[in-house]
């Protein structure tokens, strides 16, 4: 009896095993609550875990994300943790995307993907950088951490490691001690976007190219900082509360420097006459009276200059002169004295200096003043004319050209 009946009882399990199959397939295809990880042009996977446990050697790009399962959810609060075995299955990752996901990271996550070229942690809820934890990456060409919740960049935590490119703009960072970034090979650095007060003595390292600091509250930069940058091209520093600029001589290399809407009040003598290679300077939204031709090499590379809202009353010919290559100036929102305003012009038209032309309308239709009526008939040197604030104010706001140069996309 008991031979006859077990082929039964098998097949009716078997049955049973189908049935829950493919109900289980169907809920997934209406539901999509899980998938694993699939692979079209790269890996994605929609949970660490799923990376963890499905991991392969022959993954070589993976994203970490959302849009799975031809649903995309409402992103949640990202909460996901980064253990050392969550990538031990996969060590030969180039290129790792986790985006919106991640709370925290341990020490050693990385250890075993040493090789990847991409990393991107942006808009992830990232609080610690500890020391270690973006230690050990070979030849890294981009790290991308905008858009997290790092406080601090604890000493060490991109130790040994050969970075190209880092971006941690968009985070709570304050201040950057000695030994963090200073990485051999690091060319490029962005910290915009943080809450900087403070940068150590020497904490960058002579190889950089890139510096962005902009949005910060930098009230002035040491000496001791900037020292060993003889290879730094291009300075961001915009939106900051620069009061002053000195003299940096030991940028040597410098093409790019930013230093507008910083509530600059002054520039120094000799300010930029080391810095030969200056093609492109941007002084525009400060609080800058005068600029003196003794701030500039006495023949100046400089191409572009911008000036709009500032409060400046007169340029003079030496300045010109020692700005031969200029090209492109911007001079709106500035209080002119009526009379500089005129010589000026006409000296930018006759070198083919390009400046806003709209600044042109507004003074022949004498709806929006463009300069100062100062009583006098002849433009003098006067750098210390004392202006109205309300005059400051309505030819600032009449200003109402962009100028942007192609370098500033
Ligand atoms: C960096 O490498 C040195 C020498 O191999 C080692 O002693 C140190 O612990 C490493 N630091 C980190 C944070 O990995
Ligand atoms: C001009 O600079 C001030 C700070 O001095 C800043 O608050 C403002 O946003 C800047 N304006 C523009 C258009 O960037």
């Amino acid at each position: 009896m008991q031979k006859q009946l077990r082929p039964q009882h098998g097949a009716a399990s078997m049955d049973k095993l189908k049935r829950v199959l493919i109900l289980s397939l169907i809920t997934q295809l209406i539901t999509g609550i899980r998938c694993d990880c699939v692979t079209t042009f790269a890996t994605i996977c929609s949970t660490v875990d799923d990376v963890k446990t499905l991991g392969n050697e022959e993954w070589t790009e993976l994203i970490v994300g959302e849009e799975m399962c031809g649903k995309r959810t409402t992103i949640g609060r990202p909460r996901e943790h980064l253990a050392v075995e969550t990538f031990t299955k996969s060590p030969n990752l180039r290129m790792l995307y986790l985006v919106e996901k991640v709370r925290n990271i341990e020490v050693g996550a990385f250890q075993t993907v040493g090789n990847l070229n991409y990393l991107k942690l942006y808009k992830n809820l990232i609080k610690v950088a500890a020391l270690g934890t973006f230690s050990g990456f070979r030849h890294l060409a981009m790290l991308d951490l905008q858009h997290n919740s790092i406080e601090n960049l604890a000493t060490g935590c991109f130790a040994n490691s050969s970075i190209e490119s880092i971006d941690v703009s968009n985070n709570l960072i304050s201040s950057i001690a000695t030994g963090v970034v200073d990485l051999p090979g690091l060319l490029r650095l962005s910290i915009s976007h943080n809450r900087l007060v403070h940068l150590a003595e020497r904490c960058f390292n002579e190889d950089l190219e890139h510096l962005d600091l902009s949005y910060n509250s930098l009230s002035h930069i040491d000496l001791g900082v900037l020292n060993g940058l003889k290879n730094l091209k291009t300075f961001i520093l915009n939106h900051n509360k620069i009061k002053a600029i000195i003299p940096i001589p030991f940028l040597k290399k410098l093409q790019i420097l930013d230093v507008s809407s910083n509530g600059v009040q002054h520039i120094e003598d000799k300010a930029f006459t080391d810095n030969l290679d200056l093609q492109e300077l941007y002084l525009n939204n400060n609080s800058i009276k005068y600029v003196s031709h003794t701030s500039f090499p006495t023949q100046s590379n400089l191409i572009t200059l911008h000036l709009h809202r500032n409060l400046l009353t007169l340029l003079t010919g030496d300045l010109g002169n020692a700005l031969p290559k200029l090209k492109h100036i911007t001079i709106g929102g500035n209080p002119w004295a009526c009379s500089c305003l005129t010589i000026i012009q006409t000296y930018f038209n006759m070198k083919g200096i390009q400046f806003e032309q709209c600044d042109l309308t507004h003074l022949t239709d004498g709806l929006n003043p463009v300069c100062y009526a100062s009583g006098s008939r002849e433009c003098v040197g006067n750098e210390h004319v004392e202006i109205l604030k309300e005059d400051v104010s309505s030819f600032q706001s009449s200003y109402k050209c962009t100028f942007k140069p192609a370098a500033f996309n």
